[in-house]
């Protein structure tokens, strides 16, 4: 049976009465984790330059600099990363329930609830102590790759395959997923990748996160909660959606009119625009040299030229409105070339937004104060109940 709703909601002015719709340009929280320029297209973690940390920096060492404010010292970068190469393996328990998922569920959906169920193995009774801030961290940043690459072996009818301690936390991950072991480049180019996404201020799923630790729930709940809310198509899974347009659309030639039919039928074109950004995202440019890098070694994808016609032909159209590729335009080219599924485009976001979302719980529970805005009513004045018979059925 299908309820409809009666249309009997008053529609007000959202500025008339000091609404701001998605909270644009409204102040929430302080930070000091990241900066974003959106007129120039920079954007800095911690101070340094996104486009250095890519270049010389590895994932791990800027979750460490993300989470912790300051870059490692050589012997706190190799405890860290020693730590975390410890906590890689997820229990049987969660491994046995992933089993029981269905091969057919959307693997954000497998990764909120194996997120979620961290929750019941760790004590949720000492957010106040430091050891246990950095026993979370270590835990989920080891073990939120292990268990994306468990469920795509599952949902494959296979075992998951163990971590390997000889290999550093990129290569292992591709490794968990695809069964072997990578080649140099493309574990750097991953791990690059995962610097990319790292972080990037109160984007949704990071406010989801900030929300949840708000109430001085457990970390596995935060991180839950933000993976539920990345998964999106207007946030994190934009980048499956960016691939399955460059696929509709098929060849270069056709990148004008798919845009020009797109445009007039109100439809966002994936993988563009940005509340920040009001040029092209510096990290989409990085993305697309990170592709070409594949493409030169491993060889031609012919969705590029596809994306860069796309790009091209969006410039004149979109580009008076502010709207540029963002992000997840060119990620999604490079899996691709990693031998990734394009359902799984999203929760590699997840493995690398995870170290943003624990450094947002850690700041907001050094200032918390619960989130609980307000709303303005638009409902029904007080009124009376009356029994069923009495009512009318419109
Ligand atoms: N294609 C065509 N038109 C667009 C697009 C787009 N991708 N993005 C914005 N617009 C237009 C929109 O139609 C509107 O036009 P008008 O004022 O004439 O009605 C105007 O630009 C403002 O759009 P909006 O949706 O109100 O802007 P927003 O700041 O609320 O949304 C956004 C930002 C990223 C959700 C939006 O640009 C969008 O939906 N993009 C496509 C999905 C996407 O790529 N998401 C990934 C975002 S970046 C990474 C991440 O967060 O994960």
């Amino acid at each position: 049976m299908v309820v409809e709703q009666q249309k009997t909601e008053k529609t007000l002015n959202p500025t008339a009465i000091g609404l701001r719709p998605g909270l644009e340009g409204v102040p929430v929280s302080q930070s000091s984790i990241c900066d974003i320029d959106g007129i120039k297209g920079e954007l800095t973690y911690r101070g340094y330059p996104i486009a250095e940390l890519a270049a010389q920096s590895s994932f791990l060492e800027t979750t460490y600099l993300l989470i912790w404010g300051e870059l490692p010292s050589t012997q706190q970068l190799r405890d860290f990363e020693r730590e975390v190469q410890m906590h890689r393996r997820v229990s049987f328990r969660v491994r046995d329930m992933m089993k029981c998922f269905p091969a057919t569920g959307h693997p954000m959906d497998a990764l909120q609830s194996s997120a979620a169920s961290l929750g019941l193995f760790y004590s949720r009774r000492a957010i106040d102590d430091p050891q246990y801030i950095y026993d979370a961290v270590v835990r989920l940043i080891a073990k939120i790759p292990t268990m994306v690459a468990a469920f795509q072996l599952i949902r494959k009818g296979q075992d998951p395959i163990q971590p390997r301690d000889d290999l550093a936390y990129s290569a292992n991950f591709l490794y968990m997923l695809t069964e072997r072991e990578p080649d140099p480049l493309s574990a750097r180019i991953f791990d690059r990748c995962l610097i990319l996404h790292a972080e990037h201020s109160l984007n949704a799923s990071t406010f989801s996160a900030r929300v949840t630790a708000s109430t001085l729930t457990d970390p596995y709940a935060v991180i839950a909660s933000a993976v539920g809310t990345l998964a999106g198509p207007l946030h994190g899974g934009a980048n499956e959606d960016v691939i399955k347009m460059l696929e509709e659309i098929g060849t270069p030639e056709n990148a004008s009119s798919y845009l020009n039919e797109a445009i007039s039928n109100k439809r966002k074109i994936m993988g563009f625009g940005h509340r920040e950004y009001k040029v092209k995202d510096p990290r989409a440019s990085i993305l697309q040299s990170l592709a070409e890098e594949l493409f030169a070694r491993f060889g031609k994808d012919n969705m590029y030229e596809v994306a860069l016609a796309l790009e091209e032909a969006a410039e004149s159209h979109l580009g008076k409105k502010g709207i540029f590729p963002n992000v997840d335009f060119y990620s999604g080219l490079v899996y691709r070339k990693l031998g990734i599924p394009k359902d799984l485009f999203t929760p590699v976001f997840a493995i690398s937004r995870v170290t943003g979302w624990l450094a947002h719980w850690r700041e907001q529970l050094g200032a918390n104060r619960i989130f609980r805005p307000s709303q303005v009513y638009t409902g029904e004045k007080p009124r009376q109940w009356k029994p069923a018979e009495e009512r009318s059925s419109t």
